[in-house]
């Protein structure tokens, strides 16, 4: 049987998504109506004038209407949509993250206990592909131990294109906003806020529960500058925000944060808006993934992707759980740190800041010191071997309170798996 289809949106991915439904791409399904807030402004291609509509509530409560597509926005409108079209004995599809990451488990035990569908790969565009992988990891022979991935298309844009074509953060920013890759308030992408969105959905995914934890550590691209981008280069190393779950017991080790990363390393070699995702097993078996994670027509394949299954009347593949995954303290892990400290130049410097290293049985890899633009200061650059987190993060606080760091210091994780 044909079902009908209201997209809700007719934005960015909205119009993505409306041009392939119209294209008559997904057998079984037609697109009946489009909601959208100003029915005069300029598409980029024409509908029938009475399949837009600016009437959400009715839309979503009609009879002829099987499936909506929520493309809104606004998270709060979403989430009403997406709970009031489910009650209403819709299947629904969404691509808002904030939305899944957040009142995913009241979403999907209200599509559950209803017995109807909740499409949400558009919420991690650049890994949907794996979403059985993710959602059927609990029946597989081996769990997996370690997600290290690439979340953020905009965040890797920015970041890559400072580092190929020297471009501002600023430039680069407004560059992706104008490809479309960026949320309305870009710093939901640069705060690393929208990859620890994805990150929980993953979570959620790859331990079958509904309530995945959300309060782990999130640290943005927003303090990198050109000049770490050059240290970086010179150490052999590229910068990228990533997200990272380590699963070794019971407790799940979440953060998102910026890392220098050698270049030839899968995620190291990711450029533009890609998104990549690495998946490590318990057997040590590690398998990758690299696709556009943002922008109009790689969102809209993922949500196609869940129009396909609800015209095949497949079964939806959101977590059925809902254990709760105690979260271990990032603190104990063992990491090692580029640190870009901001110093008086004269002698004794070094002495003072590796004197309380030493304290801390912090070792140093490598030094640097450059010739300072300013007069008030010089940077100079270290980097450490491996050292407990809470250790480092003591030691920085004793160096800081020296008379000879003069503004704050940059420190950056160094991941190298
Ligand atoms: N703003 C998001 C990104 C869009 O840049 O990745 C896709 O989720």
């Amino acid at each position: 049987m044909m079902k009908n289809v209201a997209v809700i949106g007719f934005g960015n991915v909205g119009a993505g998504v409306i041009e392939l439904l119209w294209q008559g791409r997904v057998a079984g399904l037609a697109l009946k109506k489009v909601v959208v807030k100003h029915p005069e402004k300029p598409r980029p291609f024409e509908l029938p004038p009475a399949m837009l509509t600016t009437e959400i509530s009715k839309v979503i409560s009609a009879p002829d209407i099987q499936v909506i597509v929520e493309l809104v926005g606004d998270a709060k409108v979403a989430a009403e949509v997406v709970l009031t079209a489910l009650k209403n004995g819709k299947d629904v599809v969404t691509a808002n993250k904030l939305i899944i990451a957040e009142k995913g488990d009241s979403i999907f035990t209200t599509a559950a206990k209803l017995g109807r569908f909740v499409g949400f790969r558009g919420t991690f565009v650049g890994c949907h592909s794996l979403i059985h992988e993710l959602n059927e990891a609990r029946l597989s022979a081996s769990r997996i131990k370690r997600i290290s991935a690439i979340l953020n298309g905009t965040s890797n844009y920015i970041l890559s294109t400072m580092t190929k074509e020297a471009k501002s953060f600023d430039e680069a920013l407004s560059e992706a906003q104008r490809q479309g890759y960026a949320e309305q308030d870009p710093s939901q992408d640069i705060d690393g806020i929208d990859t620890a969105y994805k990150l929980r959905i993953l979570l959620g995914l790859i331990n079958d529960t509904r309530r995945p934890p959300g309060n782990f550590p999130i640290e943005g691209i927003g303090g990198i500058t050109l000049q770490d981008i050059r240290y970086a280069d010179e150490l052999g190393y590229r910068i990228k925000l990533v997200g990272v779950i380590e699963q070794p017991e019971k407790a799940a080790f979440v953060r998102v944060h910026p890392v220098l990363i050698p270049p030839d390393s899968l995620l190291g070699s990711v450029e533009g808006n890609n998104n990549a995702i690495e998946i490590e097993d318990e057997l040590g078996v590690t398998s990758g993934w690299v696709a556009p994670g943002a922008g109009r027509y790689p969102t809209s394949v993922a949500i196609i992707k869940d129009l396909v299954d609800i015209a095949q009347e497949r079964k939806p593949l959101f977590p059925q759980g809902d254990a709760l995954i105690p979260l271990g303290d990032i603190g104990e892990l063992q990491n090692r740190y580029y640190l870009r400290f901001s110093v008086v130049d004269q002698s004794g410097v070094l002495a003072q800041i590796c004197n309380v290293f030493w304290q801390y049985n912090a070792s140093l890899a490598t030094v640097m010191q450059k010739e300072g633009r300013s007069r008030d200061f010089v940077p100079v650059v270290m980097t450490t071997y491996p050292v407990k987190e809470r250790d480092l993060w003591q030691s920085l606080t004793e160096i800081n309170q020296l008379e000879i760091i003069k503004a704050p210091t940059q420190v950056i994780r160094i991941y190298e798996r």
